[in-house]
């Protein structure tokens, strides 16, 4: 069942090509411009028009959130707040009819979200579900939402879920935007043609697997690591992070880049592992100059750049390099080497990666 894997999780790692396009499927052919989500198609308008969009959602999930938020803002420029759910359903929230929830969550049974998106259809909201589980609670109580269809996923560390929903946001954001026409045709193309190549750049990542696994092999006793990227790469520090922190039981935090200077930078040391995902986007020399002050206080770096990258390449300790796409899709891509170095590291510690310690699959109880 595993398929010739040793663990479900890192089997769920390289299927991402494949669930990646089993969640595009029949939903985008960017050949002739088509887009379209079914689930959502009957309440589209209430998106176009909403003053606000609420995206509620724990862990992982949140992450993808997290990326939709940057997507919707800047593609349909439609304000968005990204909430923990548990923190939502028990601060009295403001939200009402002409809000829309959009609510993540792999298993669809996590007991927070449920009560969050109970709450806040309680005062009108409007509900969208992006869910895994095909049945699950959360598609049973929104009003209209999208399934990922990435199959079902056993690893306990979230891993081709949040690729999958991160491509339903993203097609949900392009659906919006050219609804409202925020998003200029030519723009709303290229975005199709790449969103398409998505899967083949998850396999270019792939490939890596080997030197993810040497690097890894370097730092299995690290007591700390941090995360850091900007802009898009900012999520996926933190889902960086969260990835190591539970299979590995390694401390680990992920932070903006530019915050460090307001706080972790003190913790660099030669001892420091730090993660910086410095693809090539708009936020691209800013992050050398946060690699460059890493350095200057010792600290190992190990950087996701973009195929051909010499600026970083220089600086760094490590480099992993990834194929380029357009900035707001970059999480897909930029994410997959963080997954397997944290899968590695914990294979290397001898930690039970699918099902680590104090966690479970389906978080039914607050
Ligand atoms: C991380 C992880 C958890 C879940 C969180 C939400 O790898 O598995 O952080 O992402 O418990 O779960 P769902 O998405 O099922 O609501």
């Amino acid at each position: 069942e595993k398929g010739g894997y040793d663990h479900f999780m890192i089997k769920e790692i390289f299927e991402q090509p494949k669930s990646v396009a089993d969640c595009l499927r029949g939903r985008l052919n960017a050949k002739n411009g088509h887009l379209h989500l079914g689930g959502i198609h009957d309440y589209a308008n209430k998106i176009v028009n909403a003053d606000r969009i609420v995206i509620l959602a724990c862990g992982t999930s949140w992450h993808a959130g997290l990326v939709a938020e940057y997507i919707f803002e800047e593609f349909c420029r439609i304000s968005v707040e990204v909430e923990y759910a548990s923190e939502f359903r028990y601060r009295n929230p403001i939200i009402g009819e002409n809000d829309v929830v959009i609510a993540i969550s792999q298993s669809g049974e996590t007991a927070d979200t449920l009560a969050a998106i109970d709450l806040a259809k309680s005062k009108g909201a409007t509900i969208f579900g992006v869910c895994n589980v095909v049945g699950s609670s959360i598609p049973r109580v929104t009003h209209a939402g999208s399934y990922t269809h990435a199959g079902p996923e056993i690893g306990v560390a979230s891993t081709k879920a949040f690729t999958a929903q991160i491509s339903v946001l993203t097609m949900m954001a392009l659906m919006i935007a050219q609804k409202k026409g925020t998003l200029s045709e030519s723009a709303y193309r290229s975005l199709l043609v790449e969103l398409e190549t998505i899967p083949e750049k998850i396999a270019k990542c792939l490939d890596l697997n080997p030197q993810i696994e040497i690097i890894s092999a370097k730092f299995k006793d690290a007591a700390n690591f941090l995360y850091l990227g900007r802009g898009y790469n900012f999520p996926v520090a933190l889902e960086g992070a969260l990835k190591l922190k539970e299979i590995s039981y390694i401390h680990a935090e992920g932070y903006p880049a530019a915050e460090m200077k307001h706080g972790p930078i003190a913790l660099i040391d030669e001892n420091m592992p730090v993660v910086f995902i410095g693809t090539k986007d708009s936020s691209y020399e800013k992050i050398v100059s946060n690699i460059q002050e890493v350095k200057a206080r010792k600290g190992e770096v190990i950087a996701i750049v973009t195929e051909g990258d010499t600026d970083i390449a220089e600086i760094a300790d490590h480099i992993i390099e990834v194929p380029h796409t357009h900035e707001a899709l970059m999480p897909l891509v930029s994410v997959i080497p963080l997954q397997l170095l944290s899968y590695h590291i914990a294979v290397m510690r001898g930690c039970n990666v699918d099902q680590p310690r104090n966690l479970a699959k389906s978080v039914t109880v607050e």
